[in-house]
This record gives structure tokens, C-alpha cells and sequence, in this order.
């Protein structure tokens, strides 16, 4: 008697063969993007990778990626090692699950609605602007460095008012970056290595999250004992529940701590790589700012500048497309589902990988090409909605998408209006997974002409 034939939802998705998993560490230790990318190229759209002994699922086609994101949300926790930013994010939006998530992100909501959002647009392009004020006429610098300094100083400025002095900012950063350097693949966090074990970097990335306490704690307290102020965090001290309960200090600290760390990287690499393509591609800058010159001319841009700026619009979003700040966004199934006829077990890993979808020929024609006008009209509406998904999807979406979009769309105006950056000779963009997709090295060094 022939074998009952198996059911579409038992079937096993294919991947490279490697039980134990050590081959495919050893090569997405070398190459994690080129890994991935080829793992969907030979298998397909649901591929299987062994890593150590836990199954990870590449998902790469948009619908099966909308399923994962949007369609069984129900089912799906943070992806395990997301236990490792606990460490400096506590149980924050970005890291808890369940019950909690679902009650701080209706909390979290309120300082992200529309009219809150363009209420900030003033704060980021003045702080952008003095900002700038060291920049001087053929001075060169280091583009990730100094986009990274602008997003911290706008989103402390944001969070935070005038509630942070300089000096403090310039902590933040420091400490930040040492956050950051741990999760970018430090053994500690590959091995998710306790806290408590004395490693130089567990106790250097210990001392940088205190120093980060204290001051976080210190502006809560300072503001809970004086006045009320229209900021973020002034939005998330008065934020209540149904039941009227509003946020501990616990819960405070690690929501400002997770804004922080998810909202200044990402958006400084956005400018930086927007900017790196535009010194590399003139044509493009010369359309940009001939439309910021018209619509914008030599004042300061504003939120409601930003309909009126198509162009700038779809440069951002081309270089999101070909750079995405948030390279991977991770999953566990907590329980078993079926994704583009495939059985996924509980507790397996699934990735839906941004680099992958995004350099995808099938929705992308001439892929690696920075084609900002492959948005417009027909030819934008024509991209599937998941095969850009920069910011994730469903309801743990990014809760900061539309901050982020004004952020960087008014940054690069103050930017774009009165510089000109060109690449110095020589210079050559190397990518760097982490947490986030860097620029490797010590970044990338651009002249600076005034306009
Ligand atoms: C270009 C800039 C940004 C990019 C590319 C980006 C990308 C992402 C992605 C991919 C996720 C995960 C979504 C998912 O799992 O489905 C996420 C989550 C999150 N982002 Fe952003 N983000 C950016 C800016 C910001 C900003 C400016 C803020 C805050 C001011 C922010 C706050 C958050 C938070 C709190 C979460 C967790 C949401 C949740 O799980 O409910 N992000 N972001």
C-alpha cells in the first residue's frame, strides 16, 4: 500500500545540509549578508538553516512575509536573542512579549500620534541646524560619526527638552556606543554569556548602562518633582491606561533607554548611506536640491514642508531600500505554523531579512542600481507591499516609523540645502552587519563645500 502523501503543512523546507549546524556558523560568521542571500538564491522562499543546533527559517517571498509579520502576529514572540538587549533595554517595547508588550505599546502610542509627531519637526530641524553651526568650508569629516552625533543631540532634544546638557548628550553617546559594540557580535553576546561573568567587555558594557541609569533616573525624578513639559517624555509621564495607571520610574527608564538605542543608530545610518549615494550619484543631488531650493529656499524646513518634497521622499526611501538600517527582523514561532506551505515548529526562528527582499530582482529590476525614481507612480505602485519592509510590519511595526521618515527627511534638508559632501578618493562603502547595517571601518570621510 502506497504512503499517505504528506500534507502541505508537514512538509520540510530546504536548506544547506548540516546537522550540527558548526559549517553554517563558520559562514555566517565570515558573511552573514552574502550567507543569506545565498541560502535564499539555492533554496527558495522558505529556506532552513541549522545554527548550533536551533533551526532558523530565511522567509523571503512578501506574502509569506506579511503571513509572519501580520497574518499569525498571534503566534509569534521576539526572536531568543533579543534576551541579550535586555541587558541595557529592560523589559522596553522593543524586547517584552505578550500581556506587557500589548499594555505599553497602547501607552507608548500616545507620545507617537500624528499631531505629536509633526509637533517635533521644529525641534529636529533647529537642532540639526546648530548642529551643524562647527561644520566649516572644506573641512572633511567622518560621515557616520557626524550623522551620529546629529540623531543623538535631536532625539535627546526630543525625548528629553532641554532637560540634557551638552555634556550629558556627549555621555549618552559614549555610553550608547559601548551598548552597541557589545551587540554587534561580541562572543559575550553570540553566547548570550551571563551578566555577571567578568569579561572586560561584560563589565565595560555594565558601567555604561549605570552611567545611563543614573541620568535617566535623575531627569525622571527632577520631573516628577517639578513642572509638566510637551516632550516625549513629558507625553509618556502623563500617558494612562484604561484603568488610569500610568508607568513606574522602572518602566519609564527602560522605554526612554529603548528609544534611545532603536531610535538614533537607525536613522543616523539612513543619512548616512542617503548622503554616501549622493555624493555618489550628482545627478540625483542636483535634483534634490534644486527641489529643496524651491520649496524650501534658505529658512528652515518644517513638518509641512515635507508633502511638498516628492524627490527628497523617494531618495530616502531608495536608500533604505538599498541599505536598510534594520537588515533582519526576527521572530519565534510559539507554536507551529504553515508559511508558504511549510511547517514552521514551535520554537523555531524565522527571519525575514530586509537585505534579502530589498536586492530582490523580482520586484527590483537592476537591484543594486540607486534608482530613487523606480518609486514614482506606476512603477512604485507596482512593488509588492512586503518587499519593502524597512521598518517590519503588523502591529509590532515600528512604532517610531513615521518620527523616523520626518526625522530624516527634515535632517537631510538642513543638510542638503547648504552643504555639498563629496566622497574623498578612495573611499569605498564597506558594509558591516550588527544589531544594525554599518558602514565598516572608521566610516566614511566626505569634504564638505558650502553652498
Ligand atoms: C530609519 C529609522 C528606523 C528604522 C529603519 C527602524 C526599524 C525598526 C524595525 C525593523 C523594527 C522591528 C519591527 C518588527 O519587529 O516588525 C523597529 C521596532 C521599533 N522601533 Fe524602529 N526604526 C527606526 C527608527 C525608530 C525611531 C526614530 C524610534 C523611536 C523614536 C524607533 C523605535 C522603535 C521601537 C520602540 C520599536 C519596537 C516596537 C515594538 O516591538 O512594538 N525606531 N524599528
Amino acid at each position: 500500500m502506497n504512503a499517505p502523501a504528506p500534507s502541505v503543512a508537514s512538509r520540510r523546507a530546504p536548506g544547506p545540509a548540516d546537522r550540527l549546524g558548526l559549517r553554517n556558523l563558520v559562514r555566517f560568521a565570515r558573511d552573514q549578508l552574502g550567507l543569506l542571500r545565498s541560502v535564499a538564491d539555492e533554496y527558495g522562499d522558505v529556506a532552513r538553516i541549522e545554527l548550533l543546533g536551533q533551526s532558523y527559517f530565511l522567509v523571503s517571498h512578501p506574502d509569506d512575509i506579511e503571513a509572519v509579520l501580520v497574518k499569525h502576529a498571534r503566534v509569534m514572540l521576539r526572536d531568543s536573542h533579543s534576551v541579550v538587549l535586555e541587558r541595557a533595554l529592560g523589559k522596553g517595547l522593543l524586547t517584552s512579549n505578550g500581556e506587557l508588550w500589548k499594555h505599553q505599546r497602547k501607552l507608548m502610542a500616545q507620545a507617537f500620534v500624528p499631531r505629536r509627531i509633526q509637533s517635533y519637526g521644529a525641534a529636529m530641524a533647529r537642532v540639526t541646524d546648530a548642529g551643524l553651526r562647527p561644520w566649516r568650508d572644506r573641512a572633511v569629516i567622518n560621515l557616520h560619526q557626524e550623522m551620529s552625533r546629529l540623531t543623538m543631540e535631536v532625539v535627546a532634544d526630543v525625548l528629553f527638552g532641554s532637560g540634557l546638557a551638552p555634556a550629558d548628550v556627549e555621555q549618552v553617546r559614549e555610553s550608547m556606543e559601548t551598548v552597541n559594540e557589545f551587540f554587534a557580535n561580541s562572543p559575550e553576546a553570540i553566547t548570550m554569556l551571563p551578566a555577571w561573568v567578568p569579561t572586560p567587555r561584560n563589565r565595560r558594557v555594565t558601567a555604561a548602562v549605570a552611567r545611563l541609569d543614573e541620568l535617566i533616573y535623575r531627569i525622571i525624578a527632577q520631573r516628577r518633582a517639578g513642572e509638566s513639559r510637551d516632550d516625549l517624555l513629558g507625553t509618556l509621564l502623563a500617558a494612562q491606561d484604561d484603568d488610569g495607571e500610568r508607568m513606574n520610574d522602572r518602566q519609564l527608564r527602560d522605554e526612554a533607554m529603548t528609544l534611545f538605542l532603536a531610535g538614533h543608530e537607525t536613522t543616523a545610518l539612513t543619512l548616512a548611506h542617503t548622503l554616501y549615494l549622493l555624493s555618489t550619484h550628482p545627478e540625483v543631488e542636483r535634483r534634490l536640491h534644486a527641489e529643496l531650493a524651491a520649496v524650501v529656499g534658505d529658512r528652515l524646513p518644517t513638518a509641512d514642508d515635507v508633502r511638498a518634497l516628492p524627490y527628497a521622499e523617494r531618495v530616502i526611501k531608495e536608500s533604505m531600500r538599498l541599505y536598510p538600517p534594520a537588515w533582519t527582523t526576527g521572530r519565534e514561532a510559539a507554536e507551529d505554523v504553515e508559511v508558504g506551505g511549510y511547517r514552521i515548529p514551535k520554537g523555531a526562528q524565522i527571519l525575514t531579512s530586509q537585505w534579502v527582499v530589498h536586492h530582490d530582482p523580482r520586484w527590483f529590476p537592476n537591484p543594486e542600481g540607486f534608482d530613487p525614481d523606480r518609486w514614482e507612480g506606476e512603477r512604485g505602485k507596482a512593488i509588492p507591499r512586503f518587499a519593502f519592509f524597512p521598518f517590519g510590519g503588523g502591529p509590532r511595526v515600528c512604532i517610531g516609523n513615521h518620527f523616523a521618515t520626518l526625522e530624516a527627511t527634515l535632517m537631510l534638508a538642513t543638510i542638503v540645502g547648504r552643504w555639498r559632501l563629496d566622497l574623498l578618493p578612495g573611499q569605498r562603502l564597506t558594509l558591516k552587519p550588527s544589531v544594525t547595517l554599518r558602514q565598516a571601518g572608521d566610516g566614511l570621510l566626505v569634504r564638505l563645500s558650502a553652498r
